[in-house]
């Protein structure tokens, strides 16, 4: 599908503003270039684009995965992104413009809070490229463990990683998990892929229950 963000591709200014960040921050940024396009298909080649109606990403950077998922989403649907670094959190609501986007400036330790509570059980996708490894222990469990509240029981989890420091906390809060290696990316990466979460959620609402209806009945159009 074509949305207007895919007007705006990633330039040289992208590039230049990703690997400053990096200098600025190596830790948090984690990879002084930005993912390649092979690998944000390959990993987005898990997503059933027609029933998504919520995504969340963590850790946009300069936008490369965020322009391929609005131009892969639904109209209806909606892509909410968290990142921590204010320069880049500005520089992505200064060049993607789309209605459907809603960035904020935060960390994605705290996506339940920013989300709210009515979110639970409600989410796609969640798709992260935050280094882990900059995380304490806790802040990856408490990542791991709001993605399989937030997250639908249909849902999956998504990540690319230069290490496995978080592999433990999906298995523990995802029944299935799947690792790719990929090479052919500077640096290579780890890919996640993880499904049926684990999450004891409440019983789902009314509403919950219809928009999970109303999905089965567009996925068999
Ligand atoms: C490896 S870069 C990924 C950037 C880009 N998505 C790509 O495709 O290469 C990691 C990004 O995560 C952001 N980040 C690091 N820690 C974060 C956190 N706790 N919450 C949200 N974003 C974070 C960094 O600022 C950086 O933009």
């Amino acid at each position: 599908m074509a949305s207007r963000a895919s007007k705006t591709l990633p330039n040289v200014m992208d590039r230049l503003k990703f690997l400053a960040e990096f200098l600025r921050s190596p830790l948090k940024v984690g990879s002084p270039i930005a993912t390649s396009s092979r690998t944000i298909e390959r990993l987005l080649a898990e997503v059933e684009w027609s029933n998504t109606r919520c995504f969340l990403e963590y850790g946009p950077g300069t936008g490369e995965f965020t322009r391929y998922i609005l131009d892969h989403l639904p109209r209806d649907a909606e892509l909410i992104v968290i990142e921590s670094d204010t320069d880049l959190a500005n520089h992505l609501r200064d060049t993607i413009k789309d209605k459907r986007l809603t960035v904020h400036t935060d960390s994605a330790v705290r996506a339940r809070t920013i989300l709210g509570n009515k979110s639970a059980g409600q989410v796609d996708y969640i798709l992260s490229g935050i280094p882990f490894s900059s995380l304490g222990m806790l802040q990856r469990r408490q990542i791991a463990d709001d993605a399989s509240m937030l997250l639908r029981p249909e849902g999956k989890f998504l990540a690319y990683q230069v290490r496995r420091s978080i592999e433990n906390h999906l298995h523990a809060h995802f029944r299935k998990v799947r690792r790719q290696r990929v090479w052919l990316n500077l640096p290579p990466y780890h890919l996640y892929v993880c499904s049926m979460p684990r999450a004891d959620r409440p019983p789902p609402s009314r509403q919950a229950i219809a928009d999970r209806s109303e999905r089965k009945c567009r996925s068999l159009r």
